[in-house]
C-alpha cells in the first residue's frame, strides 16, 4: 500500500501520544526535513529516537536530533558510552513503529535484500514494529527497475510505502522522488495506529490487581501493574471500538476517552462488570483478581499482641465464568475472553481453564520466569513492559496436541495491538458462523 494523499490539517491527534517512534534517516537532502518531522512527532506526544546512517550525517549533525528529540542520536554501529545501553535488539522491540524518512535508493535496497551492515538496516531487521519508508532521491534513480522492484519487495514485507512526491527536486530536475512532506508523514503514521478492525464494538475490559481488606489498613494484593489490560485497552480503542476499562488500583494513568472505572476489591470488579455488560460485544478479563477474600474484615486496625495471626478466607466468585456462563440465558452473551497466569504447563493448564470455564479465547502468559528472566531476555509478566503470550481459542487450535498462536516476546502495547486484532478477526468469524447456521 502506499500513501500519498493525506490530509494537511494540523489539526492535534491523540494517536501518537506515549507512541516509541524509531525515526531512521538516510544520507539525502531531505535529511533536513527530518528535523521538523522529529520536532512534529514529539509535538504529537511520541516518543522519539533517531538513528542515523554515517551518510546521514554528513547532511545534518547528530546534534541537532539530539536537541530535538531529547535524546542521544544512535549512529551506525556507534558504541558510544552514551548510547551503548540500547543495543539493536532493544531499540528493535523498544520501538512501536518505524519510519524511515528519508529512505535512500541505498537503504531501500538493503531493507528489501535484509541486508544488517549497519544499526539502522540492523534494527529494522530485528523488530516487529509497524514500518515504514519515505523514498526520497533523483527522479531517475526512483524510475530505475531495482529501486521500483525494491520498493515492492519491502511493501510485500509489509512496509508501509509514503510518497515519494512530485515536483521541483535538490538536484535541479523535476519529477517524482522528492520526500512526502512532513504533515503527510505524521498522519499517515497516525493512521498505522488506528485499524478500524473493531469499529463500533463495545468492549468491557478488566485490568488490574484487586486489593482484599484485611482491616481498614491492610490488604491481600498481588502483583499486577495493569500494563497489560491497559495496553489491550488502548489497542482496542485504536482499532475503533468503545471501552469500559474496570480496573483495580494501578499507578498507570488511564487512556484518555474511555470510561474508566476504577474498584478496589474482586466484589466492587464483579459489579461494574454486570453493570455494563448489558451491550457488550467483547469481554476481555486481563485482571488478575484474588481468587479469596478475607472472611471477616477487621473493622479497627489488627493490634500486634499476638505472636500469630490466623486469617480465614472465603472464595471470591469467578466474574469471568459467570461472564462465560450467560452463554445458555442470554443470547446477547459477549465474546468472552480471559487470561491464564501460569507458573507450569501454561499450554496444559489454560487449556483446561478455557473448557472449564466455557471461554471463547484464553491468553496464557508465563508468570514464573517474571522475576529471574534468561540472560539476554527481558523479564515478561507481571509488572513488566515485556511479555509472551500463547493464545487458544474455543475453535481449532486448542485441540490436545496443539500449542495455541504464539505470540512471541514483545512490550505490552505491541502484545496488545496484535492480540486485538486477532481477537477482532476471531470475533467476525464467530458472528459469521452464527449467522451461517441461524
Ligand atoms: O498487570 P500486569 O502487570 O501487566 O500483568 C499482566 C497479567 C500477568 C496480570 C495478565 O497478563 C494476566 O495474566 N491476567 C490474569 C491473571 C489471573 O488472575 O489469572 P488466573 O489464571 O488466576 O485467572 C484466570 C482468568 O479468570 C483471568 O482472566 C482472570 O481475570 C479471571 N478471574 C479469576 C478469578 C476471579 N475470581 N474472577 C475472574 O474473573
Amino acid at each position: 500500500m502506499s500513501a500519498s494523499h493525506y490530509d494537511n490539517s494540523s489539526q492535534i491527534s491523540a494517536k501518537l501520544i506515549g507512541k516509541n517512534i524509531m525515526l531512521g534517516i538516510t544520507g539525502g537532502i531531505a535529511a533536513y526535513k527530518s528535523a521538523d518531522l522529529t520536532r512534529r512527532l514529539q509535538e504529537a506526544g511520541a516518543d522519539v529516537r533517531i538513528v542515523m546512517t554515517a551518510a546521514a550525517t554528513e547532511f545534518v549533525t547528530p546534534l541537532t536530533f539530539h536537541a530535538l528529540s531529547g535524546h542521544p542520536v544512535f549512529i551506525d554501529n556507534d558504541d558510544h558510552d552514551e548510547t551503548a545501553a540500547m543495543q539493536h535488539i532493544e531499540l528493535a522491540r523498544w520501538a512501536d513503529a518505524i519510519i524511515v524518512a528519508p529512505a535512500s535508493a541505498n537503504t531501500i535496497a538493503k531493507l528489501a535484500h535484509a541486508r544488517a551492515d549497519n544499526l539502522l538496516t540492523t534494527t529494522c531487521l530485528a523488530s516487529e514494529a509497524i514500518k515504514c519508508f519515505a523514498p526520497a532521491m533523483n527522479k531517475v534513480m526512483w524510475q530505475d527497475p531495482g529501486t521500483q522492484s525494491n520498493c515492492r519487495t519491502l511493501t510485500d514485507k509489509g512496509w508501509l510505502q509514503l510518497g515519494p512526491a512530485s515536483g521541483l527536486q535538490a538536484c535541479g530536475e523535476t519529477g517524482a522522488g522528492r520526500m512526502l512532506e512532513v504533515c503527510d508523514i505524521q498522519k499517515a503514521l497516525e493512521q498505522c495506529f488506528e485499524s478500524g478492525e473493531l469499529q463500533g464494538l463495545n468492549l468491557v475490559i478488566t485490568a488490574g490487581p484487586t486489593y482484599e481488606a484485611i482491616d481498614p489498613v491492610r490488604f491481600i494484593g498481588n502483583r499486577s501493574s495493569g500494563r497489560m489490560g491497559y495496553a489491550i485497552a488502548q489497542a482496542a480503542q485504536e482499532a475503533g471500538a468503545n471501552i469500559t476499562l474496570i480496573s483495580g488500583p494501578s499507578q498507570l494513568t488511564p487512556p484518555a476517552s474511555l470510561r474508566f472505572i476504577s474498584i478496589e476489591s474482586a466484589a466492587e470488579m464483579k459489579q461494574a462488570v454486570f453493570d455494563h455488560l448489558s451491550d457488550c460485544n467483547i469481554y476481555i478479563s486481563a485482571a488478575a483478581v484474588a481468587d479469596y477474600r478475607v472472611a471477616q474484615v477487621a473493622e479497627q486496625k489488627i493490634k500486634k499482641s499476638a505472636d500469630s495471626l490466623t486469617l480465614s478466607l472465603v472464595k471470591n466468585e469467578d466474574i469471568l465464568s459467570q461472564v462465560a456462563a450467560l452463554t445458555e440465558k442470554d443470547p446477547q452473551r459477549p465474546y468472552v475472553v480471559g487470561f491464564a497466569a501460569e507458573t507450569e504447563d501454561i499450554i496444559e493448564n489454560a487449556r483446561e481453564k478455557l473448557q472449564r470455564k466455557n471461554l471463547d479465547m484464553i491468553v496464557a502468559n508465563d508468570v514464573s520466569a517474571d522475576k529471574n528472566p534468561a540472560a539476554g531476555t527481558p523479564a515478561i509478566g507481571f509488572d513488566s513492559e515485556y511479555n509472551t503470550l500463547h493464545v487458544l481459542t474455543a475453535g481449532e487450535n486448542s485441540g490436545k496436541n496443539s500449542n495455541g498462536k504464539l505470540f512471541a516476546t514483545a512490550r505490552k502495547t505491541q502484545l496488545a495491538r496484535q492480540l486485538i486484532s486477532f481477537i477482532a478477526e476471531q470475533y467476525k468469524q464467530r458472528r459469521l458462523n452464527e449467522k451461517n447456521t441461524a
